[in-house]
């Protein structure tokens, strides 16, 4: 008889926190290399090599997606492998299997999986049974794969990010606490302008000063955006947070946001910065049509660097 799979033995991509700086680099300048050696096109020419020939991806989503699954979808071909996407919803863990079970009989199907979760802890228990690599395609806590796509995107605009600063204007969220992950991995100065209330979790950024790292929360969007060289925001509303809020919660949200909305005079104050989004975007929230359509919004590079930079994570964690 077989026995249980043994738990962490493969390459997760759970968080940036959990990689050395060394690793995320290298990622970063494979994704480039890998941009370049297709002429730094997104679609067309086949890559030369196909190192993920014959490799199964599972893609596993409890909450909806545009760019997460298509550039996973499309990564994993252009890779030689193949992907099965899968509804959440749909499957047994969603109607009382354990996440480990489910990892369990994953492990012995396919060759990684990729889970976009409410909860956080669904992706550790995955990774705690799984005998293959799982990405975290998002959850209610981080977002890591879009900072892959955004570190890759900052300095493909504005050179090194080391050094530099960038601005978090809007919510504590999911992407906002692994923007504060990749400060600290990738040694830039981040600057949080958010609402108390819907401030990042203290343990993060408690994590962030022992690291060493260049982390700080600042009232005023407008003193935060002087010196910048990106200024970034996200929704108002995160998906796992739309049921528990309601419509009453969702308003006062917004009424303590409107002064975080990203806008012309925000971009103003920050002279020479690009503007970032993760997308979806929800114009006139937290970000004005003149800004995304401006000529310092970088937001569908970031889109496309999905691509590149989950390329570089599948075959690192695949090979
Ligand atoms: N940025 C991002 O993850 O987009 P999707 O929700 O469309 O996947
Ligand atoms: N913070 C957003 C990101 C969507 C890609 C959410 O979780 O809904």
């Amino acid at each position: 008889m077989n026995a249980p799979a043994k738990a962490m033995t493969a390459k997760h991509f759970l968080d940036l926190d959990a990689l050395d700086g060394v690793t995320l680099r290298k990622l970063i300048d494979d994704a480039k290399r890998m941009k370049d050696a297709r002429g730094g096109r997104p679609k067309g020419a086949e890559d030369d090599v196909l190192p993920l020939k014959g490799r199964m991806l599972a893609l596993i989503f409890e909450k909806p997606s545009t760019r997460t699954r298509i550039s996973f979808d499309v990564g994993m071909r252009q890779l030689g492998g193949e992907t099965m996407f899968l509804d959440g919803r749909d499957m047994q863990f969603g109607h009382g299997e354990t996440v480990g079970d489910t990892a369990r009989v994953l492990s012995r199907y396919v060759d990684a999986v990729m889970l976009r979760t409410k909860r956080h802890q669904s992706l550790l228990e995955l990774a705690e049974a799984s005998t293959i690599p799982v990405i975290n395609g998002l959850t209610d806590k981080t977002h890591p794969c879009q900072l892959m796509a955004d570190i890759m995107t900052f300095e493909e605009h504005r050179g090194p990010i080391a050094g530099k600063t960038v601005v978090w204007s809007g919510a504590g969220n999911n992407v906002c606490a692994s923007w504060i992950h990749a400060a600290v991995r990738f040694k830039f100065e981040l600057r949080v302008a958010c609402p108390p209330e819907i401030a990042p979790d203290p343990r993060l950024l408690a994590w962030a000063r022992q690291e060493g790292g260049s982390v700080h929360m600042v009232r005023d969007p407008l003193e935060a955006a002087s010196g910048a060289s990106a200024v970034v925001t996200d929704t108002w509303v995160q998906m796992s947070e739309t049921d528990q809020l309601g419509e009453g919660g969702t308003r006062s949200r917004h009424n303590s946001l409107s002064r975080y909305r990203v806008d012309e005079k925000l971009m103003s104050a920050a002279k020479d910065a690009i503007f970032m989004h993760c997308l979806p975007a929800h114009r006139g929230e937290e970000v004005t049509d003149a800004v995304m359509d401006g000529p310092r919004s970088v937001v569908f590079d970031e889109a496309e660097n999905r691509l590149h930079a989950q390329k570089a994570v599948l075959v690192w964690a695949m090979t």
